[in-house]
């Protein structure tokens, strides 16, 4: 077995022994993963080992999330609604707990290469992205910094710019970049600070990247507008957000993919292109229908 093969045995056999319900799953979604995506889930373990961190803590941080996302199912499924609704209400918890908020960042980025729907939106996103576009890119929320990585090593901006309302996702995505693993980068910045309070220059930026952070705010057509204004007429924005996707930090509910569309209308932008990923086995409609998970990627325009 190559150091690669082994590493990541080592990070799934540490999943399971945590929690046996996970084997099967993660056998099967083994099956349709590519080279390229095992030598980044590597180069993400030989990066947590860089910084001391073993297998077995990242097994508890993705145990986080698949334990988190199940006891917030059981609430969704019996209030039809998210558990809080409020920022005030999960940032002392979340964004600002320093212990919590690196094993929800180190789980989520586990996710992105074990979980089917996770590597949809990223695969999805890496064909998407323009390759010869320039300018400044933005990316809002990187939280553990592997979109922002992605999109540093496939395109030829020239500066890339990130902000982060969370302190652990900043240092998180400042130490990754900056690890060497994954390329040698240059020209970027990761900021501590809420969007939408923040001064981004208007048109400024020729890409704005969110990935999983409008069902976080209060006001995502707010967010929505901000990213309009920060944008350049021919901007590539690219945003990704669940529908009836409960978790202990999303606070803004969207039940259907015109729900998401009717936002983004009022915010002076239009879809251009889309990626649904709908609960394994249902169309987009059952899936909505039974209150279900789908992960929506939208590439939006001016
Ligand atoms: C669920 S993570 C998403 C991480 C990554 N983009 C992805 O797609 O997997 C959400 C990130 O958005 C950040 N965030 C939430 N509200 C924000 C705000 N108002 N301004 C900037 N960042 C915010 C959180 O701190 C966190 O790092």
């Amino acid at each position: 077995m190559t150091g690669t093969a082994e590493r990541i045995k080592k990070l799934t056999d540490a999943i399971v022994r945590i929690n046996p319900l996970q084997r099967a799953f993660i056998e099967e979604s083994l099956i349709d993963v590519r080279d390229h995506e095992l030598r980044d889930l590597d180069a993400y373990i030989r990066f947590a080992e860089s910084a001391g961190i073993e297998s077995d803590y990242l097994a508890e941080s993705y145990d986080l999330i698949v334990k988190d996302t199940l006891r917030e199912q059981m609430y969704f499924q019996r209030h039809g609604c998210y558990r809080y609704s409020t920022f005030d209400e999960v940032a002392g918890s979340v964004y600002f707990n320093e212990e919590y908020m690196r094993k929800y960042m180190h789980g989520l980025a586990i996710t992105a290469y074990l979980w089917p729907n996770h590597r949809a939106l990223h695969r999805y996103f890496i064909d998407v992205i323009p390759t010869d576009k320039d300018g400044r890119y933005l990316e809002i929320g990187p939280g553990h910094g592997v979109f922002m990585m992605c999109a540093m090593r496939k395109t030829a901006f020239s500066r890339f710019e990130g902000v982060d309302i969370s302190p652990t996702s900043v240092e998180m995505t400042r130490s990754l970049l900056g690890s060497g693993l994954f390329g040698d980068f240059a020209s970027w910045e990761i900021i501590e600070q809420d969007f939408f309070a923040s001064d981004m220059e208007d048109g400024g930026y020729s890409a704005v990247v969110m990935g999983e952070v409008l069902e976080h705010v209060e006001d995502p057509g707010q967010f929505l507008r901000q990213i309009n204004t920060v944008a350049t007429d021919d901007a590539f924005i690219f945003i990704t957000t669940p529908i009836n996707a409960p978790a202990i930090d999303h606070i803004y509910l969207f039940d259907s993919v015109e729900s998401i569309e009717a936002l983004v209308s009022d915010a002076g932008l239009t879809v251009r292109d889309s990626l649904l990923v709908p609960y394994p086995g249902l169309s987009v409609e059952e899936s909505t229908a039974q209150k279900l998970p789908v992960n929506v990627a939208m590439v939006l325009g001016k």
